[in-house]
């Protein structure tokens, strides 16, 4: 039976013959099973000796089988390994088109990389900030207080009040982040910030998150100049257009003082920048308010500085000569593939 049985699993080429010739062996009616049952009709005086010959012969046909098992199942996997090789440079096929996997960068992340980029060339690093703020950050340290009429303009989103008994709110502005960079790095700083923004306010041109880029700078003897300067590069090179006219208009921010709103020249008619006879209004900025600096722990006669706060997709439809913000955040793929940054 053993010679037999080793022969049958030697033969045994794949897993099925395998099992075949384990159940025809230790099944339930396989040979070696039969041996065993034959015990009882064997001489008392021999069932001893035979019932041992017969489980040693049990244990090698077990130890032969399993062993034969393994080998079958290693050989069947490096024969699935051979024949399952990988080709890692075959290029990818091409996706239906409008699915999600077609890819393209997102035209708000576009723009932030443009401006970024226009930032970064004049010495700007990236700063962000929590989209969670204390009303400290978004407000009081800005010089917003309590009753400030400010606050009602910023259509707020509270949360629940935290451990302290105020109530955290998601960022109006990313002004906060010029809190947040004072107080944790040492002047100079030239900073912009890119990030979401939140009102309680929902129209075509009106979404309850949107985003916003911050820029700050912080030195010793920063004047108007610099921030009109610094404002004038940055708009001519982010709308490609070299004698790009900018105007700078007084207004009024709690943050800034003075403060200003810049105007681009467009034609109210055709949409087109630049040399219009009407003005858009595209930012807003100021000299950052002492009271600001000092909230900061920075002596406002020793320190200086300006600061300004866009919209991105104001500035993205602008360029782009979208009428509506509503699609940005429709995820519709016909939308995304028209805007989309060319691969
Ligand atoms: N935080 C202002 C707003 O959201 C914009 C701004 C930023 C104005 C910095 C001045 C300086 O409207």
């Amino acid at each position: 039976l053993r010679r037999e049985t080793e022969a049958a699993l030697a033969a045994a080429a794949d897993l099925r013959a395998w099992d075949a010739v384990r159940v025809a062996t230790l099944g339930r009616s396989g040979r070696l099973t039969a041996l065993l049952k034959g015990l009882g009709q064997v001489p008392a005086e021999r069932r001893k000796e035979r019932g041992a010959a017969l489980n040693r012969l049990k244990a090698e046909l077990e130890a032969a089988i399993e062993a034969r098992r393994l080998a079958l199942e290693q050989a069947e996997l490096e024969a699935r390994l051979k024949a399952e090789r990988l080709d890692v440079t075959l290029p990818p096929r091409p996706t239906a088109p409008g699915t999600a996997a077609e890819g393209g960068i997102h035209p708000i992340s576009r723009t932030v990389e443009e401006l970024t980029a226009i930032f970064g060339a004049m010495g700007f690093a990236v700063v962000e900030g929590p989209d969670i703020e204390s009303d400290w950050h978004n407000f009081g340290a800005l010089n917003i207080p309590e009753h400030h009429p400010a606050r009602q303009d910023h259509d707020t989103f509270y949360l629940p009040p935290g451990p302290d008994g105020r109530r955290p709110v998601l960022r109006t502005h990313t002004s906060p982040v010029q809190i947040r960079t004072m107080l944790t790095q040492a002047p100079p700083i030239r900073a912009i910030v890119p990030g979401r923004t939140y009102r309680a306010d929902h129209d075509a041109t009106h979404s309850p998150m949107f985003h916003q880029v911050e820029g700050l700078v912080i030195d010793r003897a920063i004047t108007l100049g610099h921030l009109k300067g610094c404002l004038i590069d940055f708009l001519r090179a982010f709308f490609g257009i070299r004698d790009l006219p900018v105007r700078f208009r007084a207004s009024y921010f709690p943050f800034t003082e003075p403060s200003m709103e810049v105007d681009i020249s467009w034609n109210r008619r055709t949409g087109e920048l630049g040399k219009g006879e009407d003005w858009l209004e595209i930012l807003g900025s100021g000299m950052v308010h002492p009271k600001v600096l000092a909230n900061c722990g920075l002596d406002p006669r020793v320190w200086q500085g300006f600061a300004f706060g866009m919209g991105i997709e104001r500035i993205a439809m602008l360029k782009q000569g979208m009428t509506d913000l509503r699609p940005f955040f429709e995820s519709d793929v016909r939308w995304l593939r028209h805007y989309r940054a060319d691969p």
